[in-house]
């Protein structure tokens, strides 16, 4: 096997740049054997080379990120310092030089994915992004690869580590959520600023990326409906324990279903809180020419990231702390499970090494020149608007333990067509206000949110109620 020596160029050594800094050094023999490359790590750029004296002291730190991008030596670029402004104009430089760039930086390429790759494409190079999603789980790899022949349905993930530690403690240790988060922070989970994480917009970031791979379709993080995990408490998380489900921050991207008179219609008629399942084929042509008019598809997306109850025997509901799972759905596979470390040193540095093998045995070039999937050369995705979505509910109101309170709100659910699956109530002293929660079945969004907005208005109701939308195993996509 001939042997090649590759120079990088490190921007950023920071808790991933050192992890990356380790596998190149503990694993130089192993690499070279398996892959006949060995990587010299020609600048490592940082803002505050006295912050990393120590650690690096046998490196070429520098803070001249111009200096090291432009280094003819230099054949890669790895960028790990994120954020979307320097960032951006780094990685914008190494391809302008013909540099292919391994970056883990989603929110930049869930802003600026299709001007970057097609930049990219116009000086003949890559960019290679596998850390950004999952940290170490292949699954940018999976979806671009592996999967390729799979029309994929659906993709169910927990791609948020601090959010996910932050919901296991709650749930495991009963803490409240400001307790959690702490934890979260001091074990090193979230981003610098930890609201990215919190508010659910990392995850909604990461998304974006693999819904663009999954659906061959441009995502971007504003086309996805985005609730967060700091508005959970203890009471939901207890609730939903003894409903049988826990609570989880989801990463949902699914098609409406080919041919789903109900869910089509419900697309075509965007303005209808309750539409009629359509049932002839005539009503299909009239949505299907309504749609194109529109310029829509027939597989139009929802996309969506929020606390979600999911079932104790679904496998996301096993899928602790730190760790990542996403569910995939596609036609010929069925279901695939992808799980590992989503966070952390090492397994988003595997991810961000497996990028620099990829990219300089020359496939990952070969695949982004090649392959029609990635958002340069996709449209933008058709979203439904989440008004549209059917689901099932959970709600925990507030109400004053007083004759006719059960009767008012179940008069306001039915009226918007939402049917009740399961009520629990405490005992308390009459008149006092005491949690009363609700399971539904399947409702539209849109009617849900009417009527919750008429559930809050009741006297005898204190706003605002909690309403957390429940997933069952999508059995339907792909098979059981
Ligand atoms: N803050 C992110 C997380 C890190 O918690 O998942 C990996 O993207």
């Amino acid at each position: 096997m001939p042997e090649r020596a590759v120079g990088i160029a490190l921007l950023g050594g920071g808790v991933v740049g050192s992890g990356v800094i380790k596998i190149l050094a503990d694993q130089r023999e192993l690499l070279r054997r398996r892959t006949g490359l060995t990587f010299d790590i020609r600048h490592v750029v940082v803002r505050d080379p006295k912050k990393h004296a120590e650690l690096h002291a046998s490196l070429p730190i520098t803070t001249d990120a111009a200096k090291a991008i432009d280094d003819p030596k230099v054949e890669i670029v790895v960028e790990l310092i994120g954020g979307t402004t320097t960032a951006g104009e780094w990685i914008e430089r190494a391809i302008k030089h013909g540099k292919p760039v391994v970056t883990a930086n989603k929110s930049l390429l869930a802003a600026r994915g299709a001007e970057l790759f097609t930049l990219a494409k116009k000086h003949n190079t890559a960019i290679a992004f596998e850390a950004s999603c999952g940290g170490g789980i292949p699954i940018i790899d999976a979806l671009s690869k592996g999967l390729i022949a799979n029309r994929i349905d659906a993709l169910v993930g927990i791609v948020n580590g601090t959010c996910n530690v932050i919901l296991t403690r709650m749930t495991r240790n009963g803490w409240s959520y400001a307790k959690a988060l702490e934890e979260a922070q001091k074990a090193g989970f979230a981003e610098a600023d930890p609201s990215l994480d919190v508010s659910g917009r990392d995850a909604a970031q990461k998304l974006a990326l693999l819904a663009s791979l999954a659906f061959n379709a441009r995502v971007v993080e504003s086309d996805i409906h985005v609730e967060g995990v700091d508005k959970i408490q203890p009471a939901d998380i207890n609730f939903a324990g003894e409903l049988g489900y826990v609570i989880k921050l989801l990463a949902i991207a699914e098609r409406a279903p080919q041919g789903s008179g109900f869910r089509v219609q419900g697309s075509a008629a965007r303005n209808s809180l309750n539409p009629e399942p359509s049932s002839s084929l005539t009503s299909m042509s009239s949505v299907v020419s309504s749609l194109r008019a529109e310029g829509r598809t027939l597989n139009p997306l929802y996309l969506r990231v929020h606390p979600t109850l999911v079932h104790k025997d679904d496998v996301l509901a096993e899928v602790s702390g730190s760790f990542n799972a996403i569910s995939v759905y596609g036609h010929a596979l069925g279901h695939a499970l992808f799980y590992g470390r989503g966070a952390g040193q090492m397994p988003t540095a595997s991810a961000v090494v497996a990028d620099l093998v990829s990219v300089a045995l020359g496939t990952t070039p070969l695949a982004f020149k090649q392959l029609q999937i990635f958002p340069d050369a996709t449209s933008p995705a058709d979203v439904l608007p989440i008004e549209e979505l059917q689901s099932r509910y959970y709600i925990r109101l507030m109400a004053r333990d007083v004759p006719g309170v059960m009767a008012e709100v179940t008069e306001a659910l039915g009226r918007d067509k939402i049917s009740l699956s399961a009520v629990l109530q405490r005992e308390s002293d009459e008149g006092q206000y005491v949690p009363v929660v609700i399971t539904t079945h399947m409702a539209n969004e849109g009617a849900m949110r009417q009527a919750l907005k008429a559930i809050d208005s009741l006297k005898t109701i204190q706003p605002p109620s909690v309403c957390l939308r429940i997933i069952d195993q999508p059995r339907e996509f792909g098979g059981g």
